[in-house]
């Protein structure tokens, strides 16, 4: 399956709620509670800037807020963008991150970030030239988190597959990431299982890479 996902895709699938349409790859990601990976893999490491790229509904970049980082969601969906700020809201938090609406195929930070992390973002351009764009917005000493779809998984929400293109494997991530600039901390394909909003549970096979980039 080959699909455009492109600005009107996302703000289609934002528009009505999370997880609405249903969909293959966004039932997959639930957006309910910041996932598993950005809670276990940021745990040593000292707050600073974040940027969440590709934040949808904003639950990892709210959960960052909570812990000490001053956090910048981007996404593309300005639908997507209004339910994080409503979650920022509702988690007081509002104060400690800033929401902006980006392609960020396009876009271009200010200034790097101590924390760059994107979790199942799968834009227009190709999933490995997107995770080599956000690198370069790590600062020196700071830290890029990757959370993808492994390439070959077998389950999301409804039984779909995620479209192969926007798949990934640990060891396709770490290549990107020149060994003179980067030390990867972390290249996993973890399984896990989640409550897939009325599909009940679901299997996700999924990529997990965090890597420091050296000063
Ligand atoms: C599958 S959702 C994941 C959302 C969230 N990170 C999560 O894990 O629940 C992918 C997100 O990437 C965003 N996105 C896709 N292409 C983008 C682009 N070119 N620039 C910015 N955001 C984009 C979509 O709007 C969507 O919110």
């Amino acid at each position: 399956m080959s699909r455009d996902f492109d600005k009107d895709y996302w703000e289609q699938h934002w528009h009505g709620g999370p997880g609405s349409p249903a969909d293959p790859m966004t039932d997959a990601a639930p957006s309910s509670a910041a996932n598993p990976y950005v809670q276990h893999e940021t745990a040593g490491l000292a707050p600073g800037t974040a940027l969440d790229a590709g934040c949808g509904a904003g639950a990892e970049a709210v959960w960052l807020a909570e812990h000490g980082w001053t956090v910048t969601g981007a996404d593309i969906s300005a639908s997507a963008l209004a339910q994080a700020a409503d979650r920022a809201g509702a988690a007081s938090v509002t104060e400690n991150v800033t929401w902006i609406e980006a392609d960020l195929t396009t876009w271009e930070p200010a200034e790097p970030f101590d924390l760059v992390t994107t979790n199942y973002a799968h834009p227009t351009i190709p999933q490995l030239d997107f995770y080599r764009r956000i690198s370069r917005w790590v600062a020196p000493g700071g830290t890029l988190l990757i959370v993808g779809h492994l390439h070959g998984s077998t389950t999301t929400a409804n039984g779909h597959h995620p479209p192969e293109e926007t798949t990934v494997t640990a060891g396709a991530i770490t290549a990107v990431l020149d060994a003179a600039h980067w030390r990867v901390e972390t290249a996993e394909e973890p399984d896990r299982t989640v409550d897939a909003r009325g599909h009940g549970s679901v299997h996700l096979r999924d990529v997990v890479v965090r890597a420091t980039r050296l000063a």
